[in-house]
């Protein structure tokens, strides 16, 4: 089975997780986008979506799936029922790396805003400690020297995202090579850095579920 044909099993198998006649947030990138195909086919039976990028709210709108604003949502409902999106990693404690897509920020606070984080992985992006993908910062431009400055004194080898800006006008810092074997300490430092507007380790907002495509078909991981 090839990592596509995982990524679309995993894609299908969180249908199982949308709850009708709600409000469903929407990840970014390949895997998230298989699920927006797949949510196509239920689009009658739910009140609406909530897009975490620009990329995402363009391709439910294609499909004819209303997106509202969140600031519009939750004005309607106290949260979102469900986020459903990939990630770049996750280890065993289910904290994530993400930011591959550099819709990070948007992705953390539908997060937040939602009941239950149901992230939809293939088995490539299982890891014990993460940091083997480099870590996305999005930072305000002015601080970028500040900021690499930081991601170097703790080790790792920050590199500015060439010709890519985010949905919210800010840049992106990816760091190699750190090992992180703290993710929610790593989080919270970084994040209290002037001109971090966040960082891609998602701990406080970790998946609920993983769901992980393997050849053998879809794990289910709690
Ligand atoms: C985008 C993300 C994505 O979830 C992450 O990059 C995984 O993408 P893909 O499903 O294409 O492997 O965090 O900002």
């Amino acid at each position: 089975m090839t990592q596509d044909e995982m990524k679309r099993k995993v894609a299908e198998a969180a249908l199982e997780y949308v709850v009708k006649g709600s409000i469903v947030g929407v990840g970014t990138g390949s895997t998230a986008n298989m699920f927006i195909d797949a949510l196509a086919t239920m689009k009658d039976d739910i009140r609406g979506t909530v897009a975490s990028s620009e990329a995402t709210a363009k391709r439910l709108a294609g499909h004819g799936i209303p997106v509202l604003d969140l600031n519009d949502a939750l004005k309607q409902v106290a949260s979102l029922s469900v986020y459903i999106d990939g990630a770049d990693e996750f280890d065993t404690g289910k904290n994530l790396t993400k930011g591959g897509g550099g819709a990070l920020t948007r992705e953390k606070i539908v997060a937040a805003a939602s009941d239950k984080f149901i992230c939809i992985v293939d088995e490539t992006k299982r890891v014990k400690h993460l940091g083997a993908f480099p870590l996305p910062i999005e930072v305000i431009p002015m601080a970028r020297e500040l900021v690499m400055g930081i991601a170097a004194g703790l080790g790792g080898k920050p590199v500015v995202r060439e010709g890519f800006i985010t949905d919210n006008g800010n840049i992106i810092i990816d760091v190699h090579g750190l090992v992180i074997t703290d993710a929610r300490a790593l989080e919270d430092s970084l994040n209290s850095v002037p001109g971090v507007v966040t960082n891609g380790i998602f701990s406080h907002q970790g998946a609920d579920v993983v769901l992980m495509g393997t050849p053998n078909g879809v794990e289910t991981i709690h």
